[in-house]
């Protein structure tokens, strides 16, 4: 047996055939409030609507939503309601009662399915200017001004670092941040023995066996190169690298912009002229540039280029250490090495490059000494740019 316990299964579902109604009625009742009126379902005596009436007006006028109505129209006139009860029950009444009865009967339902529609129509109204109420919009309200925000001094420097090549015909070009060592190191001419592939310089991949993040900016030189071999090209890159270095003057990432010159005939006199007119784009038009012979393994000749120093204007500071001078940036005659992997004969093109530190810029520019400063987000010194 799976009914429920003390259920037996003739009981189950079989409810008993409706009969009574029980209710109490409203105040305005004939019969006094609160009393109970049985009617007999088939038969209901005139004197019974009235009691019928005030009970389901009261319903009516109790619903406070829409929901609450729909129900009360279902319990008072509905189809197994009591006035369809009654309704149907006039045929039972003795003939002398059952055209009144009828009469009756019928103005109630009328009566009741005015009140009901004039009860929705105010419950509508309450509702909606409940809502109005709500959502009240005062477009007088004075607006409420929002933070603007601005351009943060690396990008800046960046900028103007782009505008200032640009203008020299430089094309900007992309390479991904996750570089391979081939083009991060071999084909630059960095040897597996070099010091810039020791674990301590370089972010290896964990997952991808053959990839760092990418040391600086140089392997967009072999892929534009690639790109475009044997024809010239000058391009422009400017992005994040990566270093296993943190302290008061290096950030493991930082920026940098490189760039490129490749063609037939181009000298290392192409390449200070480029870089004296690039000096005085950034740094005005008085900026004295000097050209150090260095060393990287990808240009040959290669060279650093200072710049005289903005802080004391070349009588030697702190910033300079003295020298009248700060470093700004490496450059080189590209190594023949470097052009045969990007496609060139360096019999027949030649080319110079160069990189640029961009927080080195920017704090040179914008007087910043702490490069820590770049990367703290303090809105003391974000607000001033
Ligand atoms: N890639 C070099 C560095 O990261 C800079 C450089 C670029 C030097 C191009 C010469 C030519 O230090």
């Amino acid at each position: 047996m799976n009914g429920a316990p003390g259920c037996s299964p003739g009981e189950r579902g079989a409810l008993p055939k409706r009969r009574w109604y029980r209710g109490v009625f409203a105040t305005s009742s004939p019969m006094g409030a609160g009393s109970s009126f049985l009617l007999r379902k088939g038969w209901v005596a005139v004197k019974d609507v009235e009691a019928l009436r005030s009970e389901a007006l009261a319903g009516i006028a109790a619903a406070l939503d829409e929901a609450t109505l729909e129900r009360a129209r279902v319990e008072w006139l509905g189809r197994k309601g009591p006035l369809m009860d009654a309704l149907r029950g006039i045929k039972d009444a003795p003939a002398a009662e059952r055209r009144d009865l009828g009469l009756a009967l019928n103005r109630l339902r009328d009566e009741l399915e005015a009140a009901m529609a004039a009860r929705q129509a105010e419950l509508r109204e309450t509702a909606l200017a409940v809502r109005m109420q709500a959502e009240t919009l005062d477009v007088t309200l004075p607006g409420r001004p929002r933070a603007l925000g601005g351009p943060h001094p690396l990008q800046l420097a960046e900028d103007a670092l782009v505008r200032a090549l640009r203008q020299l015909g430089f094309r900007l070009a992309e390479g991904p941040e996750v570089e391979s060592e081939e083009l991060n190191f071999e084909a630059l001419n960095i040897p597996k023995d070099h010091p810039a592939r020791e674990m301590h310089d370089t972010f290896f991949v964990a997952d991808l066996p053959g990839y760092v993040l990418r040391t600086h900016t140089s392997p967009v030189q072999i892929r534009s190169m690639r790109a475009h071999a044997p024809a010239p090209v000058r391009i422009i890159t400017v992005g994040r690298v990566y270093r296993r270095d943190d302290d008061v003057t290096h950030s493991p990432v930082f920026h940098q912009m490189e760039g490129l010159a490749i063609g037939e005939g181009i000298g290392m006199q192409h390449l200070k002229a480029t870089l004296y007119e690039f000096c005085r784009a950034i740094f005005g038009r008085d900026v004295r540039i000097r050209l150090r012979p260095s060393y990287f393994p990808f240009t040959e000749p290669s060279a650093e280029v200072d710049i005289g120093c903005v802080f004391c204007g070349g009588n030697g500071c702190r910033i300079c250490k003295g020298t009248g001078f700060i470093e700004i940036l490496g450059s080189g005659m590209v190594h023949p090495h470097v052009l045969r992997e990007g496609g060139y004969d360096p019999q027949i093109q030649t080319g110079f490059a160069f990189g640029v530190g961009v927080e080195r810029i920017a704090m040179l520019r914008y007087g910043i000494d702490d490069v820590r400063l770049l990367f703290q987000n303090d809105l003391r010194l974000l607000r001033q740019f």
